[in-house]
């Protein structure tokens, strides 16, 4: 296997590994153009995991000077529990710390158990609002 940064060519497979794991949400948010403008994005870490040259998951997040974040890691339903998503978070987390983090939170919005079996542990609330406009009327 192999991990790598994020390239265009990798929208199609993983908006379809999103969507088998239900974790396609806004096209803004999760679509193609949101991937392309995350991948400029000096801030954030868009690694992909390739099998056989074939995309077979993802991790995203960022890292703001201060605090590690990250968004989501996706592993195609066919390729799950097979190592892939440790590798993936270990990968990731190497990233944040040679930028200098020292701590890294998740959003996690189902399961919790495999972040549990690296050792995270839950602690504050996340809440959202959508669309942003919302806020004071924006
Ligand atoms: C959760 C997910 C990222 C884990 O990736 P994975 O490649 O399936 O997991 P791995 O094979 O790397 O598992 C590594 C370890 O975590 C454990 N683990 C994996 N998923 C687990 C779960 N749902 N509950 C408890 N433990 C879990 C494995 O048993 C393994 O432990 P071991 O080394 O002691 O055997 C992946 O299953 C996935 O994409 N799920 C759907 C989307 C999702 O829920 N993403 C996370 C929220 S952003």
């Amino acid at each position: 296997m192999v991990i790598r940064d994020f390239e265009p060519r990798d929208v199609e497979a993983i908006v379809a590994i999103l969507k088998a794991n239900q974790q396609y949400g806004h096209e803004e948010i999760d679509g193609p153009e949101a991937m392309l403008r995350v991948h400029q994005c000096q801030a954030a870490e868009f690694l992909v995991a390739e099998e056989d040259g074939h995309v077979v998951g993802m991790a995203r997040g960022v890292y703001d000077g201060s605090r590690a974040l990250l968004h989501i890691i996706s592993i195609d339903p066919k390729r799950q529990r097979q190592g892939t998503g440790k590798v993936l978070l270990c990968e990731i987390a190497k990233r944040f710390k040679a930028r200098g983090a020292t701590d890294m939170a998740v959003t996690v919005p189902g399961e919790v158990g495999f972040w549990q079996r690296y050792g995270f542990r839950v602690t504050t609330r996340i809440m959202l609002i959508h669309p942003i406009e919302k806020v004071c009327d924006l």
